[in-house]
């Protein structure tokens, strides 16, 4: 073979190699240039509702922009919404982190309806990854000792293997975990549901993590050595396929200097991404996810987190009068059940009515809710006439 053959065959090899690897789905780069933009998919994040202005200090060596910065205080997160159709089988997250001190809290926790799914958390120097599926039930665990570095970038990449539940865990582009004990195989998880950076959802006494934030990537694929290696090249505009333009403005907040989101529109332009399986409370409503959030905020409600409530009947075919009070509000349900579930998560609820509602009514709402819910804040009088309803109160 002359030497002018053997690098075309050379370039060939390196051609189907970088062709084989496959790249994250969404890239959501973080840096001053991009803020909440998700640069392969569209599907950008959303900022928290009382903070657009963040803090941007030194990126991560060689991406051009600089880092978003997690201060540590309530607010201080950005989510993601996961609203795909297909269940999750292999999957993994990567994001390059710098903790600011000794690292500590949660980095990476995605919330179904049902309750967590994915958490990455730092606890006491141990950096824990674990993975739920949609019944609650764990689906593998791991912990890796003095992993994270203070005040200097680290990269970490997190991937389960949808065939045998095994987890791998890379930092700095090296494999530093990789287990498969007996955690159960080929368990999907669910497509939908909201991934926040930097603090947990709903275990509200978990530390959130104070750190600069670049380049959250997820994968629908298990990273190979090579892959993760080349992870790190997604976060470069040449291989974006949207390339934002963030209209930033600079604002001295206390003291401090932010860079503030002057346009920013919530992203619900993607049809998928608002909740929208609320309108008619169902089960998927009730147990805690996004969808729940999305509902008390639409009603003005805050959440009660009662596990259990006993109900006496204090009426039949009666209902307190539209105009008590001490009404909360109402909603369509699927069933009565949904309306003592909700009254026992709803904050300050203390009893509730369920009425039926009528046939023609029925058809034209789109999920053909059967009852209508209203919940109240003290029990109350039951004046009016109403068939088929029924008034409940907490024991
Ligand atoms: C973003 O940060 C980089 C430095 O990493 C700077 O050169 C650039 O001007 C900044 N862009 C904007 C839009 O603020
Ligand atoms: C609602 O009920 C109508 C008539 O019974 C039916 O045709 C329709 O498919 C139902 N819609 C839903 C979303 O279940």
């Amino acid at each position: 073979m002359d030497s002018l053959t053997r690098s075309f065959v050379f370039l060939i090899g390196l051609v189907q190699l970088s062709s084989c690897l496959k790249g994250p789905k969404y890239v959501w780069p973080l840096g001053n240039t991009t803020v909440h933009r998700e640069v392969m998919s569209g599907r950008d994040a959303h900022l928290p509702p009382t903070d657009q202005c963040f803090v941007f200090s030194d990126g991560y060596p060689g991406f051009p922009y600089k880092a978003l910065t997690l201060t540590g205080e309530a607010g201080s997160f950005v989510d993601f919404y996961m609203r795909g159709k297909t269940d999750l089988k292999d999957l993994a997250v990567s994001v390059w982190v710098y903790p600011i001190g000794e690292p500590e809290g949660t980095l990476v926790n995605y919330l179904c309806e049902t309750g967590n799914v994915i958490k990455i958390a730092v606890l006491e120097s141990l950096l824990f990854v674990s993975f739920w599926d949609e019944y609650g039930v764990s689906v593998g665990a791991t912990a890796v000792p003095e992993l994270l570095v203070a005040d200097t970038w680290n990269h970490l990449l997190v991937s389960r293997q949808f065939e045998s539940g095994r987890i791998q865990v890379f930092h700095n582009g090296e494999l530093v975990d990789d287990i498969d004990d007996d955690f159960p195989n080929k368990i999907p998880l669910p497509a939908k549901g909201s991934m926040r950076l930097g603090s947990s959802q709903k275990d509200k006494g978990d530390p959130s993590f104070k750190g600069r934030f670049a380049c959250f990537q997820f994968y629908l694929a298990t990273p190979s050595v090579e892959e993760v290696k080349a992870s790190g090249d997604y976060c470069k505009p040449l291989k974006w396929k949207i390339l934002p333009e963030i209209a930033l403005e600079t604002q001295a907040i206390d003291g401090v200097e932010k860079g503030c989101v002057a346009d920013y529109v919530e992203p619900s332009d993607n049809p998928d991404v608002e909740p929208k399986e609320c309108e008619v409370v169902d089960m998927g409503c009730l147990v805690s996810g996004v969808n729940w959030n999305w509902f008390l905020r639409k009603n003005n409600w805050k959440s009660g987190h009662r596990d259990t409530a006993y109900f006496n009947l204090v009426a039949r075919d009666q209902i307190p009068s539209s105009s008590d009070p001490s009404l909360l509000g109402n909603f369509l349900a699927m069933d009565t059940k949904i309306c003592s579930r909700s009254c026992m998560r709803i904050k300050g609820c203390q009893a509730y009515s369920a009425s039926p509602v009528p046939l023609e009514e029925r058809a034209e709402s789109a999920a053909n809710a059967t009852t209508r819910c209203a919940v109240y804040k003290r029990v109350a009088e039951a004046p009016q006439a109403l068939p088929g309803a029924v008034y409940f109160s907490m024991r």
